[in-house]
């Protein structure tokens, strides 16, 4: 057993001069979610910019489930060579407490590179369904809970987050329905499968701008400056209300510092990328300031995100197992 530890250890160990060579081969980014949400967006637009630094490929994975636990599972027990990397939002934070066991500790198992960027989440509905404001959704669910639906994408999902602070709010519980994330769920809300969500802005624009689906309100305590007559939802009937979806890049713990550090300039050059800016903005979000692009901000936001919403969530008394 002993021995075999060791022999993972050693396989595991990268050489000052792999650390040196860094990248010589293609790079892989785990997205814990579905293909077409938010955070496969932001983790394709982020990866095209870094690869231009860093001078090799970088592919996106997606492995989903488990309200991006698997994905981030996977990077956590990945070879700490800079090889496997996960981009993830606030979820990371939450999934620290809504399971009450994983299979690595969320406050080490990771070494955080850098935020790339941070969004409010907007209400949203399929187009046709009734209520037309927050507070005329807030009296629908209240008296009509059975037969409310609400999407998310599994517990850990900043959807699940938001939908869970709004049912604490209400002190009701609706019916919620899993998916592997707001890609399909986007979907399904198109098809008037589902009745509502809680979707990043950065997913839901297009549709919100095309009266595809129904906005009741932004997350944020500010009004996003794309739709100014789009209450937040702490002046709409929601007081103290605010959930802001930051994402980050990681590596696993153990990753060697030189390569720590050729990922997070990679990073830092990424939100200084005119090009990256433009592509944010297409989708109503911009890059952080580069010096919140750091492992030092990154870190501080992760440990100070899981200590904010542990006690929230331990008051919901919602957990994954
Ligand atoms: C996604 O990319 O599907 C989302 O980030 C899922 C979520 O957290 O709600």
């Amino acid at each position: 057993m002993r021995l075999m530890t060791i022999a993972a250890v050693l396989a595991f160990a990268v050489s000052p001069a792999m650390a040196q060579n860094y990248p010589d081969r293609p790079i892989t980014v785990v997205v814990p979610f579905a293909a077409g949400g938010p955070t496969d967006t932001i983790a394709r637009i982020t990866a095209a910019s870094m690869q231009k630094s860093l001078g090799q490929q970088i592919i996106i994975e997606n492995a989903v489930g488990a309200g991006g636990t698997i994905g981030s599972a996977r990077v956590a027990r990945a070879a700490p060579d800079g090889y496997t990397l996960l981009i993830h939002h606030v979820g990371l934070s939450t999934a620290a407490t809504l399971y009450r066991k994983l299979p690595y500790d969320t406050k080490t198992a990771f070494v955080p590179l850098g935020l790339v960027t941070e969004s409010p989440q907007t209400i949203i509905a399929r187009p046709d369904f009734g209520p037309n404001t927050l507070k005329e959704l807030i009296e629908y669910i209240k008296a009509n809970k059975e037969k409310v639906s609400y999407a998310h994408a599994g517990l850990g999902a900043a959807s699940q987050l938001c939908g869970m602070l709004i049912q604490t709010a209400l002190q009701t519980q609706v019916t919620t329905v899993p998916y592997k994330g707001n890609g399909p769920i986007m979907n399904d809300l198109l098809g008037k499968q589902v009745d509502m969500t809680c979707d990043q802005a950065t997913n839901t624009t297009g549709p919100i701008t095309s009266k595809q689906v129904k906005a009741y309100a932004v997350t944020t305590k500010t009004r996003m400056s794309t739709f100014p007559d789009l209450p937040t939802a702490d002046e709409a009937g929601l007081p103290g209300f605010e959930i802001s979806v930051w994402h980050g890049v990681y590596a696993p713990k153990g990753t060697p510092p030189e390569i720590v550090k050729k990922l997070s300039d990679a990073i830092v050059a990424a939100m200084k990328d005119p090009e990256l800016a433009k592509r944010f903005r297409d989708i109503t979000t911009e890059p952080v300031a580069p010096e919140r692009a750091t492992p030092q901000v990154h870190e501080k936001m992760l440990i100070s995100e899981i200590d904010r919403w542990a006690p929230i969530i331990k008051a919901a008394g919602q957990y994954a197992d």
